[in-house]
């Protein structure tokens, strides 16, 4: 199977996994990137059996419109049955590197609002330290010079991703060279730095089930 083919797959099962859950009332937190996009593509065929669904970026808001699926604004919902979204990298904590979309503020917003993330990756994106992947921060852009002096303080390269500009108006720095042995300490000291508006470590709020795609099936790890 091709690394297409396993998104395809994870996607698949993460829509035999909520099916059961949905009621007529439920709303769903939907996220981007090309994994959730094949999420998105298969849930039309379930849009009659819930309400609606909070996008994390209007790239995944226009797709699910497009199919006909309700986007509700996250203030106007008290929770959200699920989060199902990819990610860039994975550890057997189900501690989480994303934003490689430069959606993860907006992620980590409707993550913490969903009573359950359900985190769809193929096997590539399995590691056993994180970092590999360089990690995203979101930062407002005045503060972008000081934010990447202060990166480098805690032992990361920052370079500016150039030419992207955050749903939310703001730019991106990925840091490079970061072997994330402590991500939930990693998490917070980031966030302490004034100017970052979010980091891509989900950490705090890991999955809290991973669908992972291998070339023999979808191995569920909780
Ligand atoms: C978007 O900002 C990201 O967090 C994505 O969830 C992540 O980059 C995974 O993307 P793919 O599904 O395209 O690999």
């Amino acid at each position: 199977m091709n690394q297409d083919q396993l998104k395809q797959a994870v996607a698949r099962a993460a829509i035999d996994y909520i099916a059961p859950k949905l009621e007529k009332d439920s709303i769903l937190g939907i996220g981007t990137g090309s994994t959730a996009n094949f999420f998105i593509e298969m849930l039309g065929d379930l849009k009659d059996d819930f309400a609606g669904a909070v996008a994390s970026s209007d790239a995944s808001a226009n797709k699910l419109r497009t199919l006909g699926i309700e986007v509700l604004d996250l203030n106007s919902v008290s929770e959200l049955l699920v989060y199902v979204d990819g990610a860039d990298e994975s550890n057997a904590q189900l501690a989480l590197i994303k934003g490689g979309g430069a959606a993860l503020t907006r992620e980590k917003i409707v993550a913490a609002v969903a009573r359950e993330f359900v985190c769809i990756a193929d096997e590539s994106k399995w590691v056993k330290v994180l970092g590999s992947f360089p990690l995203p921060v979101e930062v407002i852009p005045m503060a972008r010079s000081y934010v990447a002096r202060e990166l480098v303080k805690l032992g990361g390269d920052p370079v500016y991703r150039e030419g992207v500009t955050t749903d939310n108006g703001n730019v991106i720095l990925d840091v490079h060279n970061l072997a994330i042995t402590d991500p939930r300490d990693l998490e917070l000291k980031i966030n302490q730095i004034t100017g970052v508006v979010a980091n891509g470590l989900f950490a705090h709020r890991g999955a809290d089930v991973l669908l992972l795609g291998r070339a023999g099936g979808v191995e569920i790890l909780k």
